[in-house]
């Protein structure tokens, strides 16, 4: 009997990276997932990769109408939601006085506008013991020069975990956020200003971790399976480090 056996998953941002790699975690325990993601090839690819027991809606979590497509699809399925990872996010690197106006509102449009309304959306949908997972990092809790844009936003998803784990507790819902340090990702190599020094950024980052290298994403999905099983059941409104030390030694 797997951990989430029975239980119905959305996961944003479910095509590549740590989505995905929970996506096939939860599926492995098995869940019925939904992955949503805005690359038609990706999206298609990480289903096929997934098997029967997941299906794809593309979308991007930045825009309302999409959102409300992504969950209307979702409820003709007929089923609640146990599990909701709002995952889709990324960002750049700009010090402060690089940043610009389109870069501030891209980076909190994606990580905050796109989980406050992917959340509020699914509120409906949601399972009573219902567990959502949002994806925050452990930049938040750190001053790295050029990050200051993108780790405010994971800081603001720290808050709103808070917020949202009380004001879900009367329907024994749970909020929790997950923060990742360096994970070997698409994501992470596509911050470096190009492909050639993407190794070299990489091997700094891991010199960083206490555990001497990066995550991989299954590790991170192992932490994200913990929070959305009954494992779990007395954790609400936490922030759980998965960053091999970074943060905390
Ligand atoms: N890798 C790390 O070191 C690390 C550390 C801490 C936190 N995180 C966080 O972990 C999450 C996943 O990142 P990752 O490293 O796994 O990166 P990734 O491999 O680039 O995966 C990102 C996923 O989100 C989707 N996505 C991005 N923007 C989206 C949007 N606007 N609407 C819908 N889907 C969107 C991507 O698909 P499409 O591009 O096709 O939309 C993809 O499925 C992010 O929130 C990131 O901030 C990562």
């Amino acid at each position: 009997m797997g951990q989430l056996e029975n239980k119905t998953a959305l996961i944003t941002g479910g095509t590549t990276g740590i989505g995905f790699a929970t996506a096939q975690r939860f599926v492995e325990e098995g869940a019925q997932v939904f992955i949503t993601g805005r690359r038609e090839p990706e999206l298609n690819a990480a289903v096929a990769a997934l098997g029967d027991r997941a299906s794809g809606i593309r979308g991007d979590v930045s825009d309302l109408d999409d959102l409300d497509r992504i969950f209307s699809v979702v409820a003709s399925a007929g089923k609640d939601l146990d599990v909701l990872f709002v995952n889709a996010g990324g960002g750049g690197f700009a010090t402060l006085e690089q940043l610009t106006p389109e870069a501030f509102d891209q980076t909190f449009g994606v990580n905050v506008r796109g989980t406050v309304f992917t959340v509020q959306k699914a509120l409906p949908m949601l399972a009573d013991h219902a567990s959502v997972i949002i994806t925050g990092s452990n930049a938040s809790s750190k001053g790295n020069p050029a990050f200051g844009v993108y780790a405010a936003t994971k800081a603001a998803l720290r808050s709103f975990t808070r917020t949202w784990a009380a004001e879900l507790a009367g329907r024994h819902i749970r909020v929790n956020t997950i923060a990742p340090g360096p994970t070997d990702t698409p994501g992470l190599s596509g911050l470096a200003p190009d492909p050639s020094q993407a190794q070299g950024m990489l091997d700094t980052m891991a010199g960083n971790v206490p555990l001497g290298r990066l995550a991989r994403p299954a590790e991170i999905a192992n932490a994200v399976l913990f929070l959305a099983s009954d494992q779990a059941s007395y954790v609400t409104g936490t922030e759980l480090f998965a960053d091999g030390g970074e943060t905390q030694v």
